[in-house]
């Protein structure tokens, strides 16, 4: 085990992850976009250090400036670019100077084959998550991916808070990352190149959660859910095998309501009543046997009332939006 300070072990990693091709941090399970018009440098692909997807074209309609922090090598800034086609429509910031370097050069060669496509559409900057070069309320979304999950919990707060401060009121930041199924042994958290690595980072899906609302955001949506490394009990030292899964989430800087946060979790509710239709009083208002989707607070709000006549799913983990509140 390294006993450096972590984020050394981050800032060498991936300086030598920039350089060349690292299959072992290349986890995504979900393929790259293929739009018209998009073609991906092989070598882009070859560096895509994402564990998931966090460009949506859903999310991007009424979007001007998107904010990509932890660039790698430029693959989401260019996707999130072929939406926003202007210059400095994406700010993407990494700390790793030879990352951006990489990032510089795959997008210069994107322009020879993407004919929309203008290197000045993407402002690389040297920054840092913890304290971004970005102007307060000026963003309308902010994507990470991977990156996270790398931060200690302190760091995770101060991440957060710099995106609130950076987004638009109702602006979105869309996350990707690894979670634990349960908490991470202590041994695996103070593992420098593990944690680097996205692998010993991870915190488990409600604290992750959580840390979303302590930074002030209202809203929070999770989309995707899947397995993403087994850490096995024999290399790792564990009693039980623990699991790590990638989620995609998406939080939105909405004042967060007197009766707690929204959190969808991807439940459903469906009114199969007598009546043509069922109002709670509260805002949800159901056409008789239409599903409506349900965040966790109202789901429990529903379930409380105790009625034969409402069927309440359990969460899907895959909330596309549109729901109650
Ligand atoms: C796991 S990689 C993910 C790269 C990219 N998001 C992708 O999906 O391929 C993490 C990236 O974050 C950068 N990074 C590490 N610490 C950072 C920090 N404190 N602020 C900004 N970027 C950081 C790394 O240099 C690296 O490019």
């Amino acid at each position: 085990m390294r006993t450096m300070d972590y984020r050394e072990a981050v800032e060498e990693l991936y300086a030598e992850a920039a350089a060349e091709p690292m299959p072992v941090l290349c986890c995504t399970q979900t393929p790259a976009w293929k739009l018209p018009g998009l073609e991906l440098p092989q070598a882009m692909l070859d560096r895509n250090y994402g564990c998931g997807t966090t460009v949506h074209p859903r999310d991007l309609a009424d979007v001007s400036r998107v904010l990509y922090v932890g660039v790698g090598a430029g693959m989401e800034a260019l996707q999130f670019a072929y939406f926003v086609r202007r210059p400095s429509g994406v700010i993407a910031i990494d700390t790793v100077p030879a990352m951006l370097d990489t990032a510089r050069e795959l997008l210069a060669e994107a322009a020879t084959t993407n004919e929309w496509f203008d290197p000045s559409f993407v402002d690389l900057r040297r920054g840092d998550a913890l304290e971004l070069p970005v102007e307060d309320a000026s963003i309308g979304l902010a994507a990470q991916n991977c990156l996270f999950n790398i931060f200690t919990r302190e760091h995770l707060g101060r991440a957060l808070s710099e995106i609130h401060r950076v987004l638009e009121p109702h602006g979105k930041l869309v996350l990707s990352d690894p979670v634990a199924s349960r908490p991470m042994p202590a041994h695996l958290a103070a593992d420098d190149s593990l944690r680097a690595a996205c692998l010993s980072g991870a915190l488990p899906l409600d604290e992750y959660l959580g840390a979303l609302v302590e930074a002030g955001f209202g809203t929070v949506e999770v989309r995707g859910r899947r397995p993403y490394r087994l850490l096995d009990k024999r290399r790792y030292g564990l009693d039980e095998d623990l699991l790590l899964e990638s989620v995609e989430v998406v939080a939105i800087k909405d004042p967060i309501p007197d009766d707690g946060p929204c959190i969808f979790t991807g439940r459903t509710a469906i009114y199969v009543g007598e009546e043509e239709s069922f109002d709670d009083g509260r805002g949800h208002f159901m056409l008789r046997d239409l599903p409506l989707g349900v965040c966790d607070k109202t789901s429990a709000a529903l379930a409380a009332l105790g009625r034969d006549d409402l069927f309440l799913s359990e969460p899907t983990w895959h909330y596309t939006g549109d729901g109650c509140c």
